[in-house]
């Protein structure tokens, strides 16, 4: 236990640059002021990595800079793509890998998923490895094969050494954007189960000491309730991280 609230925010593909430079400094303001005990970030749109990073700068720094995906290459002939090093370069800490839209409107599969998680941790950064069930695999009865499927191969050849810079987000599909969040009781047993696998691949003080944040339509008014839960540890949040108000009533909730 012990573990540290960490809430932080996906904007997806949302905000213009206006928007994004205002809302992280409404976030760092609060923050700042407020020193809550969450751990929080921020994952701006790639191309506005670098003004959001400044505006969490000049603002004391206490709200880290994420990204929402990376290539796994270094770099070299890949039109489009973003690599860990030039993340790392705008001052980028955390990495979200594995998104639920990645995975099912982009088609990404397990094991390019699991070549970004390498690259994310090799690079130095910290790593929020997505997973979750869709709608038709919970009343299917697989919730629990498919979390710890992609939790074992998301993590395929990853090195004890670097699970300390790991987070895993348990969003379930179905949450997802929809206003219908999982159970606190439902998240908690998704949240236990998921730190028994990395019990089984690291140990159980590796487990106990990694995050397990939760994802699916979190708001301040049920945030506290997922949070008290003992694997929550924290949330990664979308509608409800593109206000500053919103997305701060969920950062207090992490004052547990
Ligand atoms: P919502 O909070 O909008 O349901 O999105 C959750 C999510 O996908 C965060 O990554």
């Amino acid at each position: 236990m012990g573990r540290r609230a960490f809430v932080a925010g996906n904007w997806k593909m949302n905000t213009d640059r206006a928007g994004a430079v205002a809302l992280a400094a409404a976030v760092a303001e609060a923050v700042a002021g407020e020193r809550p005990a969450a751990e929080v970030a921020v994952c701006p749109p790639f191309v506005y990595l670098d003004a959001v990073g400044q505006a969490l700068r000049a603002r004391g720094g206490a709200v880290a800079l994420g990204a929402q995906d990376v290539y796994d290459q270094e770099n070299g002939a890949f039109t489009g793509e973003v690599s860990a090093s030039m993340l790392k370069d705008l001052g980028v800490t955390w990495v979200i890998v594995g998104h639920s839209e990645r995975r099912h409107v982009i088609k990404e599969p397990d094991e390019l998923v699991n070549r970004k998680v390498r690259a994310v941790l090799g690079a130095g950064l910290g790593c929020i490895l997505c997973v979750g069930e869709t709608i038709q695999q919970r009343e299917g009865g697989m919730t629990d094969a498919v979390n710890a499927h992609q939790v074992r191969s998301g993590l395929a050849g990853v090195p004890a050494e670097q699970v300390g810079r790991l987070v895993i987000a348990y969003e379930p599909v179905w949450a997802i954007g929809t206003g219908r969040t999982a159970t606190p009781a439902d998240a908690q047993d998704a949240h236990r189960k998921i730190r028994a696998v990395l019990g089984d691949l690291y140990g159980p003080a590796a487990a106990g000491a990694t995050r397990i944040q939760y994802g699916g339509s979190m708001k301040p008014e049920n945030a506290a309730e997922l949070m008290k839960q003992p694997d929550v540890d924290g949330g990664l949040i979308g509608g409800a991280a593109l206000k500053a108000d919103s997305f701060m009533g969920i950062v207090r909730a992490g004052n547990r």
